[in-house]
């Protein structure tokens, strides 16, 4: 409704702060009660999707929402397809599968490769809040592709260059193969918990080759392929849960990438960032909990709904210090 939104239920509406603007059940001149105020969220727009920044964090210390696909704006040499993907998978095995390298020699028909699985061992550039690298893997056979992109690449070729780069920061990561000097693709995803064992990615896939329109669909169809031949492995993968403690794991160099992440996602945990969904879930059925906004950092009284419990408590020392890493990591190669 205009610039508010309305609940179907008993039609209160809601004005962007949060701040309740009408009650229809009373008189128009009798008062708002204080507490009809629900937490907001801070927003933005990229890539034609909505990015909420869900947490109490004032201004100066949000972070940005990465900028991983600056291809999407360059429409005159790049094509970009959009899809939405749900998922029986915990977002954070889900995220850890997209960073593994060493499965898509066996995963995945397509682009593995397992002539030689090898993983090349590559130095990881840290970045604000995550990784990125680049990699020579031996090129699938000409045999794997079909489509269009097989007709491009019917030469045998030796090598594609991949580049990976993750972010912490809406879960989210960018894949770029060159399969020839020119001919490339990126791959740029982002994901969202649903709950603890269900997730949804958002897709963008990006190509500078068969821009038409008419090659969109072939592309989709590539990509829902490989995302389910990813959730055939990852839904069944114990434990379900994430993050898994380094020593429950033997994790090797190929493994760097979701080593570095993991090890973002356990100081977060460690600053309070982690909602109890354990004691949110045994409590579900009769108590509501909210994750806290901006505004209630300001004025933690006169909500009606209790802010979220977290595994650890939340210390303004350990956001700082992840933010004063962020902003000297840059460029740095990871230990
Ligand atoms: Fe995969």
């Amino acid at each position: 409704m205009g610039e508010t939104v309305a609940c179907p239920f008993h039609g209160w509406q809601f004005d962007p702060s949060g701040n309740c603007t009408k009650i229809p059940s009373i008189a128009e001149d009798a008062p708002i009660p204080k507490r009809a105020k629900i937490d907001s969220y801070p927003t933005e727009e990229i890539y034609d999707w909505v990015w909420v920044f869900l947490g109490d964090l004032p201004e100066d210390k949000r972070p940005a929402p990465p900028r991983l696909l600056p291809e999407f704006e360059q429409t005159e040499t790049w094509r970009t397809t959009r899809m939405v993907i749900e998922a029986p998978a915990n977002w954070q095995k889900f995220e850890e599968n997209s960073l593994d390298t060493a499965h898509l020699a066996f995963v995945h028909a397509t682009f593995g490769s397992r002539l030689d699985p090898k993983a090349v061992s590559v130095p990881i550039v840290r970045t604000p809040y995550g990784a990125r690298l680049k990699r020579e893997k031996t090129a699938p056979k000409a045999s794997q592709k079909s489509g269009v992109l097989g007709e491009l690449l019917k030469e045998e070729r030796e090598k594609t260059t991949v580049e990976l780069e993750f972010s912490v920061l809406g879960v989210c990561h960018r894949i770029n193969p060159t399969f020839r000097p020119g001919l490339s693709q990126v791959t740029f995803s982002a994901t969202t918990p649903i709950d603890a064992k269900t997730s949804r990615q958002f897709g963008l896939q990006a190509r500078n080759y068969a821009i038409e329109p008419e090659h969109d669909q072939e592309r989709l169809t590539g990509r829902w392929n490989a995302i389910n031949e990813d959730i055939g492995v990852i839904s069944f993968v114990r434990p379900a849960l994430g993050p898994t403690a380094f020593r429950d794991e033997v994790l090797v160099r190929a493994d760097e990438m979701e080593s570095t992440f993991r090890h973002l996602v356990f100081r977060m945990i460690d600053a309070g960032w982690e909602i109890d969904h354990e004691k949110v879930q045994r409590e579900w059925d009769r108590k509501v909990y909210v994750i806290p906004s901006p505004a209630r950092r300001l004025d933690p009284t006169g909500w009606a709904h209790e802010a979220c419990p977290t595994t650890k408590p939340r210390t303004d020392d350990g956001w700082d210090a992840l933010l004063r890493d962020a902003n000297t990591s840059s460029g740095v190669a990871a230990e």
